[in-house]
């Protein structure tokens, strides 16, 4: 009540209220949209025992919404109570500032100095222990494709905490790389930089250990980051990637000022009885001080640790140890520990909260005395959701709350801190500044230079390349509504896959748990998930088509959609004919005519005979033949039920036949967003770039009923859509003749001619 800085204090708490408000506002509706999807997904599972099942499960999801938006609001309010200690306009940092002056001796109290201090503000003059807008670093081992997924979340939960500018060093394989790499440079977070190392270099340094831990080679890489991390960083926060922040990571990192002039590296007590030996008769773990240390957070102190020799020291230590124990049992954990029974003094031990371990046989809820204490949440992979502990609901909620939270929202500016802009942001920023505002087609331009967060290799991914050096990926886009068509695809195609899905991070998790559900998609390896994350009014389809092609990993690609079930045997089918036809050496667009069902079950042909009497009959028509003839006409179907060698067609205006190309063709225009001319534009590039479009006499593809589209029901209804998408056309044809000079005026005269 005394402090000088009330009434500067009073505003900032108003307007900090406000934003609070709004937030979790945001936070309701954006569950009531998953409430609204998960509906969706229900409808999508077909026997009725399992769809109440489903019904029930979402029940449950609802409550537990409500009850993480009343956490939420918990936390929100928490940080309000940190706001209440702001003076002198130095905010920001103050939450935690208290807590971390406890240290492990006082742990216990943390809770109540905490509502102390946020309930009368006798506190105004606390030193900060981490400087406002300091940079932390935080190391993460990450490999494959399960791993790059969890570290999303635990990079949301901190994200999400965070006052300070964050530097993450990652150590990957080639699968986390790619992922990860792509992943921050489309998220564009402010005041984050993000470096690599490669773990294959490291491997050498750790490979002459025996391990019997799931985590395998990587789990002891831990032990090399003195030697893998920049020799100019000093100090860094190291994380397991099954772990979930409930607080601002800066105030962890301010535990480093509290280690004493010996202490080198500090660690949380191993909260299982594991290292005491007594879990089973002759269990013999390694040797431990006391109950041992968990390894799932570390602090490392790296500049004293090169000085006083750590890297021989652990080799020595592990050397030794290995002659009697043979192989470790919970990888870089075990090596640690023998280390630290030697040199107890080097160690710091860290309050419990701040890696509160959950598996079996764990004391963890000793550990804190109210939940809102616990600060990190180590979920000790495998089990990972399953464990024995009497607030786990608290603790599933929290980590489902962060894997399901739209990570666009993170993408937030650290409020005082000058950051340096990504040069994807500048480039992003220039772009929206060459927009006019007033233009009446204002939304599709900003929508076409909008960046999409994206998450390639969603899923594991497993691709061989076939020595005839021929192989064809099927390259689609697709929503959360047309998932019910992956299954018969994937029965349908047997050869690689690649897919954009555009979705939510809440409507990703529902398709991660739809494969794992499915007997014919869990066991597919050879199917590329590329998540393009929502956002923006426009479904954006020719970014998604590029996504997906960019990433096939074959010499030839198939442009299919997925609302397409291609023929029996297309794959090898294609596969010939792409040998036959010489596509190496020549440029080919090689067309798989097209068809329509109107009928949800159809007994597919099983041959070009069995098709061509049930289009006598009426069951199959060539596709869009009732509304929009022109898209296929010239594929001429007439000379297709007769043909039996491969023919030459000419283009024609609004063509936009199903093609197999090499996978160096051009890319699909992005400006083309929503429904209309996305296609088509792309087949006329190629006319343009004359590829030959030439006619498979033996392949088809029929179109499977489903509901209209929402962007086709907004063009049907919409005079300013479709103004728009003839404005985009006329600069289409304009840059396709600058492009490719007065051969491309025959693309206006033929559209005028319509
Ligand atoms: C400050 O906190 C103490 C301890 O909870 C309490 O006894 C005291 O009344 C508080 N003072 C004010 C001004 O709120
Ligand atoms: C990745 O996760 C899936 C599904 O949980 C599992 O079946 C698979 O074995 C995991 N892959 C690896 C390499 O751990
Ligand atoms: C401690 O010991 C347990 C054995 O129960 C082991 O699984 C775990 O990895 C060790 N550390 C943790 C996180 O509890």
């Amino acid at each position: 009540m005394h402090c000088p800085c009330r009434g500067k204090l009073k505003l900032f708490a108003a307007s900090v209220t406000f934003v609070v408000l709004l937030t979790w506002l945001y936070l309701i509706v954006g569950n009531l949209e998953n409430g609204r999807s998960l509906l969706l997904y229900s409808c999508l599972v077909e026997q009725s025992d399992s769809s109440y099942m489903e019904r029930d499960m979402l029940e449950m999801r609802m409550r537990e919404v409500v009850e993480e938006n009343q956490q939420l609001r918990l936390q929100l309010s928490q940080s309000q109570g940190a706001v209440a200690q702001v003076q002198d306009g130095n905010y920001g940092n103050q939450q935690w500032v208290a807590s971390a002056d406890t240290g492990p001796e006082d742990g216990e109290n943390t809770a109540e100095e905490r509502s102390n201090q946020g309930g009368n503000h006798s506190d105004c003059v606390h030193r900060p222990m981490v400087e406002k807008c300091e940079l932390i670093h935080v190391a993460c081992v990450c490999a494959g494709h399960n791993t790059s997924r969890d570290v999303v979340t635990l990079v949301k939960s901190i994200l999400f905490h965070r006052r300070n500018p964050l530097h993450f060093h990652f150590i990957t394989d080639m699968v986390a790389h790619q992922i990860l790499s792509s992943l921050f440079q489309s998220w564009m977070v402010p005041s984050i930089q993000v470096s690599f190392y490669d773990a294959d270099e490291l491997k050498s340094e750790v490979a002459w250990i025996p391990n019997k831990h799931y985590s395998g080679i990587y789990g002891l890489m831990k032990l090399t980051l003195t030697k893998a991390l920049p020799s100019d960083l000093t100090k860094v926060i190291v994380l397991d990637t099954d772990i979930t922040f409930a607080t601002d990571i800066a105030e962890l990192w301010a535990v480093f000022r509290k280690f004493t002039d010996k202490q080198v590296i500090g660690l949380v007590e191993n909260q299982s009885d594991w290292y005491l030996g007594n879990l089973w008769k002759n269990h013999k773990p390694w040797p431990a001080l006391g109950r041992g240390f968990n390894t799932g957070v570390i602090l490392l102190l790296l500049e004293q640790l090169r000085r006083i020799g750590w890297e021989q020291m652990w080799r020595l230590t592990a050397e030794r140890e290995l002659m009697s124990m043979l192989s470790t049992s919970l990888a870089d954990q075990d090596i640690f520990n023998a280390f630290i029974k030697q040199n107890p003094v080097l160690v710091h031990q860290l309050p419990c909260f701040w890696n509160v371990q959950l598996s079996d046989h764990t004391r963890s809820e000793q550990c804190y005395t109210e939940v809102s204490d616990l600060k990190v949440i180590h979920w000790n992979s495998p089990k990972k959701l399953r464990v024995k502990n009497k607030h786990v609901e608290f603790f599933r909620n929290l980590y489902l709350t962060f894997l399901e939270y739209d990570g666009n929202l993170l993408r937030r500016e650290l409020f005082g801190c000058p950051s340096q802009p990504s040069s994807e942001s500048i480039h992003l920023q220039d772009a929206l500044e060459e927009l006019d505002e007033d233009d009446q087609c204002y939304d599709f331009r900003r929508e076409r230079i909008m960046v999409h967060r994206i998450h390639l290799y969603f899923l594991q991914y497993e691709y061989a390349p076939t020595e005839d050096d021929a192989d064809v990926t099927l390259v689609a886009q697709l929503s959360i509504d047309r998932l019910q068509m992956l299954e018969a695809i994937c029965n349908h195609w047997e050869g690689p896959i690649s897919l954009a899905l555009y979705m939510s991070d809440a409507e990703a998790q529902q398709f991660l748990r739809y494969v794992l559900a499915s007997e014919v998609l869990k066991n597919r390896k050879n199917v590329g998930y590329h998540i393009v994350y929502k956002e923006g009014q426009f479904y954006p389809v020719n970014l998604l088509r590029n996504m997906a092609l960019r990433h096939a990993n074959t010499p030839y690609i198939f442009l299919a959609d997925v609302d397409f079930l291609p023929m029996y045997g297309l794959y090898d089918y294609l596969r010939k004919s792409i040998v036959q036809l010489d596509m190496a050496h020549s440029k080919k667009a090689l067309v798989v005519p097209a068809f329509e069902t109107l009928r949800y079950r159809l007994s597919f042909p099983k041959s070009k005979a069995e098709l061509l009497s049930m289009l006598d009959v009426g069951t199959l028509y060539t596709f869009r033949y009732h509304v929009w003839t022109k898209g296929h006409a010239p594929t001429n179907y007439a000379k297709w039920r007769t043909a039996t060698t491969p023919y030459k067609v000419e283009w024609e205006a609004d063509f936009e036949p199903y093609v197999v190309v090499r996978r160096d063709c051009p890319e699909y225009d992005q400006r083309f967003v929503g429904f209309g001319w996305n296609k088509v534009s792309h087949i006329m590039e190629l006319d343009a770039q004359e590829y030959d479009l030439v006619v498979l006499p033996n392949a088809f593809m029929i179109h499977m009923p489903h509901a209209p589209s929402f962007d086709i029901s907004k063009f049907r209804s919409s005079s300013s859509y479709r103004y728009c998408l003839t404005m985009l056309k006329d600069e289409f044809h304009q840059d396709l003749s600058r492009k490719y000079g007065s051969s491309a005026l025959k693309y206006l005269t033929a559209e005028r001619n319509i």
